[in-house]
């Protein structure tokens, strides 16, 4: 059972400003980046680690790692879907993958437990987190407020049996999939 981490880091992070994408800014003297590696690194059901970069930005990579040292970084695509296949292309022996965005540092060893537990009779599994704040559907404020019973912020890292989701990027044919 070979189970793989991709991280993917490919985006642009233009949303957080800064002079280099978010995924990359240091948070307590490490880069974002380095902290999600650190995290599966440590975490001793983690086989492969796989990074996910964007065109040109390797070396940027590189560096961000600090000496981290992972067994892929491969170039990504324009959308988040294509930089996952990218990383799944590069993971053919993997049995279960736990996809990972780079710009999310800390992953308490607890959810990565749970997502592969998950997996034992489950195709997938993510993190979900129920809305704690009020939500408002713009622009005037407060004018509609959204029942948030039934909603959840989903997070990664997104666990999957490898052949499930190989599958589901083959057969895919809608709008490119943000998660
Ligand atoms: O832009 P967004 O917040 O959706 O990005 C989520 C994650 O996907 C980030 O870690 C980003 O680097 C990654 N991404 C990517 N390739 C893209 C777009 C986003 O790897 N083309």
């Amino acid at each position: 059972m070979t189970i793989t981490a991709i991280i993917v880091a490919a985006g642009k992070g233009e949303r957080a400003g800064g002079a280099v994408p978010k995924q990359y800014a240091t948070l307590g003297g490490k880069s974002l980046l380095a902290h999600a590696v650190t995290a599966f690194a440590a975490h001793q059901a983690i086989d492969r680690i796989i990074v996910v970069v964007g065109e040109g930005q390797a070396d940027l990579a590189v560096a961000a790692l600090g000496g981290l040292v992972v067994d892929h970084i491969v170039v990504g695509g324009a959308e988040r879907q294509q930089s996952v296949a990218a990383g799944i292309a590069a993971a053919p022996d993997a049995d279960m993958l736990l996809i990972h965005d780079a710009a999310r540092p800390f992953i308490p060893p607890l959810v990565i437990d749970r997502l592969i537990a998950a997996l034992a009779d489950q195709d997938g599994a993510v993190p979900a987190l129920r809305m704690a704040d009020t939500l408002a559907r713009g622009p005037a404020i407060l004018g509609d407020v959204v029942d948030r019973t039934d909603l959840f912020r989903i997070q990664t890292p997104q666990a999957f049996r490898a052949e499930v989701i190989r599958a589901a990027h083959r057969q895919w044919s809608g709008p490119a999939a943000t998660d």
